[in-house]
């Protein structure tokens, strides 16, 4: 028997946690960094396509799984396709991917949490734009002070979690995304006075095509489902706490506008440092922590704005990892019976342990060889192994699950249930069963260079720049 579920307490309170999901070290610090990283621009429209062509489409799938099925992911998944191993290998994935994610996002907000103390002590006091930035690779490569914070994060999380949805997590994202909307809008304004700010926009909105590669496409599909919490069964159990009175397209489509705001904002604050003070855009992993303390060590005011940055930074990385901690654990809850205790402890646990040598990555205290053996981190290494290949692939199975094996009838049911504007949910099933589908296929096989669409010829140029560059 199924236990009566826990529901949202309002829509408006849904809205608030799916958002709080979403919004996170995805849109702060990795959609700044890759797109540093692969030349702005084109990047940037690719990114913003894939959201709304690719990921709304399956994110509004996937709530509509979770409402229908009213389980967890795993659960979902076995309970609509009547048990098949296949489909809830899907669901497993996703709950792999979550618990992959946690690992090293505890790592990052943990950095996160280390930066409000380092404000509070204004570390930035007579050091030089270069030696603000250098703390962050002083900190990476410190692994006691990594690890007591991923631990401390880690912790955080899990005692949110412990006492279920309501009071949980829907207590803390009600106003966390409105104030990081307000300081960010603070900031922005700010960086629109800097000299870089011209240099920035171009950077970020004209398209050049010489700078992006396929791999560069699929990092901009893995960004949006990353951010979007799709392809992670994030979404599938969010829906199933939801009322059949909520509207599921509506949720969608706010979440997805949102999101894109709220990136675009920060890469029109982050980039105009970026090319005020000299630093290089494609600076990697620690491009927030690196720029930003820089811009708020000349504001007035420093100590409260970086400050207030860190703790809303810690803050939206706690109401995504809520969502990461939760979504694992509902599996075990609802599929092997654990107690909400039992579970939440421990997958956060193991989280911890798994996360350990994301933490010590930058150090050599374990896998010491790993970065000689793989090309990067083992920090790096899981994030690039999540976003860029177990996210779409999670994404497009479950488009094609809703668009070719679930039944179509109820699939409308579940869609028409709480919405009035009922015109979209032909051209919805069309992009899941087709666009979706096509397109990350086509994205994935071009990256891996079964097809070929862009002649490979770029890529052998880039390489050829960063040897010239390297060997200068
Ligand atoms: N969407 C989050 C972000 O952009 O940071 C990451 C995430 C959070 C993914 C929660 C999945 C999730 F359940």
């Amino acid at each position: 028997m199924q236990k009566a579920r826990e529901h949202w307490s309002s829509h408006l309170g849904f809205i608030l946690v799916a958002a709080g999901s979403a919004i996170g070290l995805g849109t702060l610090w990795k959609f700044p960094y890759v797109t540093g990283e692969n030349g702005g621009g084109l990047f940037v429209i690719i990114y913003i396509a894939c959201t709304f062509l690719i990921g709304l489409p399956v994110f509004i799938a996937e709530l509509i799984i979770g409402r229908a099925a009213q389980r967890g992911a795993v659960g979902s998944f076995a309970f609509l396709s009547h048990n098949q191993t296949f489909w809830k290998g899907v669901g497993w994935l996703g709950v792999l991917s979550s618990f992959l994610i946690m690992s090293f996002y505890s790592v990052l907000a943990g950095w996160g949490m280390n930066y409000v103390f380092m404000s509070l002590t204004q570390f930035w006091e007579g050091r030089t734009p270069a030696e603000i930035s250098q703390a962050f690779t002083i900190l990476s490569s410190s692994g006691d002070i990594t690890l007591f914070w991923h631990l401390a994060f880690t912790a955080l999380t899990v005692a949110v979690v412990l006492p279920g949805i309501r009071q949980g997590i829907e207590y803390w994202s009600r106003f966390m995304t409105s104030s990081l909307f307000v300081i960010l809008l603070g900031l922005v304004c700010y960086s629109f006075t800097l000299e870089g700010f011209g240099k920035a926009f171009n950077f970020l909105f004209s398209p050049d095509a010489s700078r992006l590669t396929a791999k560069g496409v699929l990092q901009a599909l893995g960004l949006s489902f990353f951010t979007l919490s799709l392809g992670q069964g994030i979404m599938i159990t969010y829906g199933s706490y939801m009322r059949k009175s909520d509207n599921i397209p509506r949720t969608g489509v706010i979440i997805a506008v949102t999101i894109t705001v709220i990136s675009m904002l920060v890469g029109l604050m982050i980039f105009p440092i970026i090319f005020t003070f000299g630093f290089q855009p494609e600076e990697g992993l620690g491009l927030v922590f690196k720029t930003l303390p820089v811009l708020f060590s000349k504001l007035p005011g420093a100590l409260i704005i970086s400050t207030t940055f860190f703790i809303l930074f810690v803050f939206t990385a706690l109401t995504s990892s809520i969502a990461l901690v939760e979504v694992v654990s509902a599996n075990f809850i609802d599929l092997l019976g654990w107690s909400r205790r039992k579970a939440v402890l421990v997958v956060g646990i193991s989280c911890f342990i798994f996360g350990i040598p994301s933490a010590l990555s930058n150090t050599d205290l374990v896998f010491a060889n790993w970065k000689l053996v793989y090309g990067k981190t083992f920090f790096s290494t899981i994030d690039e192994l999540v976003s860029t290949w177990f996210l779409p692939l999670c994404g497009l199975l479950t488009a094609i699950y809703v668009g070719w094996f679930f039944d179509r009838k109820q699939v409308e049911h579940e869609y028409r249930s709480g919405t009035n504007t009922i015109r979209f949910f032909r051209p919805w099933i069309f992009f899941v069963k087709w666009v979706a589908p096509i397109a990350v296929i086509t994205i994935i096989l071009n990256t891996a260079g079964v097809i070929n669409l862009d002649g490979g010829q770029k890529e052998v140029e880039q390489e050829m720049e960063v040897e010239t560059v390297s060997r200068s």
